[in-house]
């Protein structure tokens, strides 16, 4: 989807389709949001099948949806592609569940992934953006998009004791799950490609924790943690590492590559704004937020109404989907000035709601963060310019914003 939106045109609210595939894969979803934040701050639509939604596109609504657990339960599932259809991982996929289970299901991962936690790794990761970004610098064409993919992998599969030769399977089986009616993961039909990788994943972690459990090897990963930490007393089984595992994964491989790849665009869109962060890195953590706010590449996520529910001025009825527009919020303007403009001194940038809120806000945000920074760090100090060297294309996902291809070109930097 655009992230730079296009002028402000005529909109139907009524006719509005926002689970059209073609509004992010070739669209311009913003000018939508934008005129759905001031008149129909609580929007509903119906699917040609019948299934049913409600929409928030409000900062504080959004905020809302997602951080109160007893009016928006998580427990029936909150990835809008599964609308409809319960989670059966309820309870147990630290995801779908509630608080107070929720904080069990979590506390064995959070110690290991606090900003300190993750701080420690800081050394490895450089290592690893300096080798992703070694072939830019001789000035060929390089697809961001298309090599960001592997990012997250090469960053967490060592923190995750994942072997480098899955990698790219465990990507493309990430992808396919959030994108599964893209044409460069799509396989078959949309929900052959939904189950085939959401089961290949499970099965992936499983079999790992099993064969470990197996040989009794040891090592500092964040997998071999759970398989050892016993919250209440008791070990996890393997169904619950294989299904923290498959979060870990789907969190971080499918959102992080598509932050670098827009921030990217809107600084090569806006040289001034790339030569300011040049000439002054402390602006560089800024820029990230401002990054993570302008992508918003956890577009939105889902809950559904415990009771009949009063919000932006209508009602969700019990039972009732509601889908919590992120994208939208990060450019609500009476929280966020000027909020199409992208601004890496912007004031309030980290208030950014692209991590989400409440119990479930984002795990894997220190380590996002301190990836991304570093990322930055990296690109600025190497290239003296990139541009465009082709068309962007988008992602054709309503969950996940994101590009699938992004050819850029850099220019070495001749000044230190
Ligand atoms: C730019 C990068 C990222 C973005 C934009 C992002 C976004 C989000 C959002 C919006 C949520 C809230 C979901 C909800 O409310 O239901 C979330 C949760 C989560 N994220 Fe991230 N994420 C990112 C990176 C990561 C990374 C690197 C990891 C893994 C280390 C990760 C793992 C998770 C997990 C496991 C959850 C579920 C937490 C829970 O339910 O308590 N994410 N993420």
């Amino acid at each position: 989807m655009r992230l730079t939106p296009g002028p402000a045109r005529d909109i139907d609210l009524a006719e509005v389709d926002l689970f059209d595939l073609d509004l992010y894969s070739h669209g311009d979803p913003h000018p939508i949001w934008d005129v759905m934040r001031e008149k129909a701050p609580l929007h509903h639509q119906v699917l040609p099948d019948g299934r049913e939604f409600w929409s928030v596109t409000r900062f504080e609504d959004v905020h809302r949806v997602l951080a109160d657990h007893r009016e928006f339960t998580s427990e029936r599932g909150t990835v809008p592609t599964h609308l409809g259809t319960d989670d059966e991982a309820a309870g147990v996929l630290m995801t779908s569940t509630d608080p107070p289970r929720h904080t069990e299901v979590r506390r064995p991962l959070g110690s290991k992934l606090t900003a300190r936690a993750v701080k420690a790794w800081e050394d490895k990761i450089r290592g690893t953006i300096v080798r992703f970004l070694e072939p830019a610098l001789d000035g060929e064409v390089f697809d961001l998009a298309e090599k960001a993919l592997l990012l997250p992998a090469m960053v967490t599969g060592p923190l995750l004791g994942i072997p480098e030769k899955d990698w790219e399977n465990l990507v493309q089986l990430t992808a396919m799950v959030t994108a599964p009616s893209d044409r460069h993961f799509l396989v078959g039909h949309e929900a052959a490609t939904l189950a085939i990788s959401h089961h290949e994943l499970v099965t992936y972690v499983r079999e790992w924790a099993r064969s470990r459990r197996a040989t009794g090897d040891e090592d500092d990963s964040l997998l071999h943690h759970l398989m050892s930490v016993r919250p209440g007393g008791k070990p996890l089984t393997d169904e619950e590492i294989a299904l923290d595992g498959y979060s870990i994964l789907l969190g971080a491989n499918v959102t992080t590559p598509h932050t670098v790849s827009g921030t990217v665009q809107a600084l090569v869109e806006r040289p001034e704004q790339y030569a300011k962060a040049q000439a002054d890195p402390s602006l560089i953590p800024n820029l990230v937020e401002e990054g993570l706010r302008w992508t918003s590449a956890a577009c939105n996520f889902m809950r559904y109404a415990v009771d009949d529910v009063e919000i932006g001025g209508g009602t969700i009825p019990a039972r009732g989907a509601v889908v919590a527009w992120i994208g939208s919020a990060n450019r609500d303007a009476a929280q966020f000035p000027d909020p199409h403009t992208f601004d890496i001194t912007r004031a309030n940038a980290k208030r950014q709601a692209a991590f989400g809120f409440g119990p479930h806000f984002c795990i894997g945000a220190p380590l996002a963060r301190m990836t991304l920074r570093i990322f930055f760090e990296e690109l600025l100090q190497r290239f003296d310019s990139i541009e465009l060297a082709g068309e962007p294309e988008h992602l054709r996902s309503y969950f996940i914003a994101g590009m699938t291809h992004l050819p850029i070109v850099a220019q070495k930097r001749q000044t230190p």
